[in-house]
């Protein structure tokens, strides 16, 4: 007993101590990512400012949009916002199995049931659709990794390719924070090589979304990333740019920069920049009238 008492002694110190360590460490790199400045403000906060103009005027233009993924937890707050702002005549949502959705969404909102394995068969879900909104995505845990390259690869290229075909012009996607085609990591890499090949596909504007981890009461029971969310929970209230995102900042973000114009042909939205396009960052907007530099909350 005074054996176990002694050892007690020694050991419950030890771990405080790692334990104290572990969260200073955290919040250390958490405190650095949270303060690093945002890259491009004046274009992020120009996109972000004004949207209810610039939706009005996108509504006049008789869009019409498409929605892959749109049962996933990212694509149901799309659909959400989507209802919300209406921005889109029409609006095709795409996935391999049809979902209740509530009569409010309104007869603009059509689901179409397709194979993913054989897209190229559905080519008539894109004809003459403008604007697309990628969602889709799958995990190895879920799929396996050769599952998880069809999905997030091979799913969303060819269903760009035939939506490019019949007349998508701006294509949105939900990669991730670290894509990188270089990585060692088969998630980050598979997303960084799909922003790689949707770039050299050429659409009049392709807008790709690195949203950090997802915040969200996850539907399906991922039990690692419930784990994970519950620890940067606290995290993110405090640092909440500085690696997780909320899915409905990832939609609003979307909506905003899907009914913004802009000359550049492909745009890049790390975390905290799809903070911002939602107003979730204070933005200094430079007035035209008085030339002056002003604090705006957007
Ligand atoms: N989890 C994170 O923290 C995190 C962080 C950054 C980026 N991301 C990325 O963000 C994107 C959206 O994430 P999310 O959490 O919203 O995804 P999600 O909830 O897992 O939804 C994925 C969507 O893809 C569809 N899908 C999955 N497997 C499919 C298959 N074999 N065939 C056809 N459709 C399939 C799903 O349809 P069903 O409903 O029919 O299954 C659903 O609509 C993904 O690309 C993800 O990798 C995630």
């Amino acid at each position: 007993m005074q054996i176990l008492w002694f050892k007690c002694n020694e050991i419950i110190p030890g771990v405080l101590i790692a334990l104290i360590a572990i969260i200073l460490a955290l919040s250390g790199f958490l405190v650095s990512r949270e303060i690093q400045p945002l890259n491009d403000t004046d274009y992020l906060c120009n996109m972000a400012s004004n949207s209810e103009t610039k939706l009005e005027e996108f509504k006049q233009e008789d869009h019409t949009a498409f929605v892959l993924g749109y049962t996933g937890e990212v694509g149901k707050e799309l659909l959400k916002e989507l209802k919300r702002t209406r921005p889109f005549k029409k609006i095709v949502l795409i996935g391999r199995r049809i979902i209740d959705l509530d009569p409010d969404f309104g007869p603009e909102f059509e689901q179409k049931k397709v194979d993913f394995d054989n897209i190229t068969d559905y080519k008539e879900v894109f004809d003459g659709i403008d604007t697309g909104f990628c969602c889709l995505g799958t995990t190895r845990g879920k799929s396996g990794s050769e599952g998880f390259v069809k999905v997030d690869h091979d799913y969303i290229l060819n269903s760009a390719e035939v939506a490019k075909e019949k007349g998508c012009k701006h294509f949105t996607l939900v990669s991730s924070q670290g894509a990188d085609k270089n990585a060692n990591l088969l998630y980050t890499r598979i997303k960084g090589q799909v922003e790689e090949e949707l770039k050299v596909m050429h659409f009049d504007r392709l807008s790709v979304f690195r949203p950090g981890v997802l915040m969200c009461d996850r539907e399906e029971s991922r039990p690692g990333e419930a784990f994970f969310r519950t620890v940067l929970k606290p995290f993110s209230y405090f640092f909440p740019t500085a690696i997780t995102t909320p899915t409905d900042v990832v939609a609003k973000a979307m909506v905003r920069v899907a009914v913004s114009k802009t000359e550049n042909t492909t745009e890049l939205f790390e975390n905290k920049a799809i903070h911002a396009l939602a107003g979730n960052v204070k933005c200094k907007v430079k007035k035209k009238s008085t030339n002056t530099d002003a604090d705006q909350d957007l």
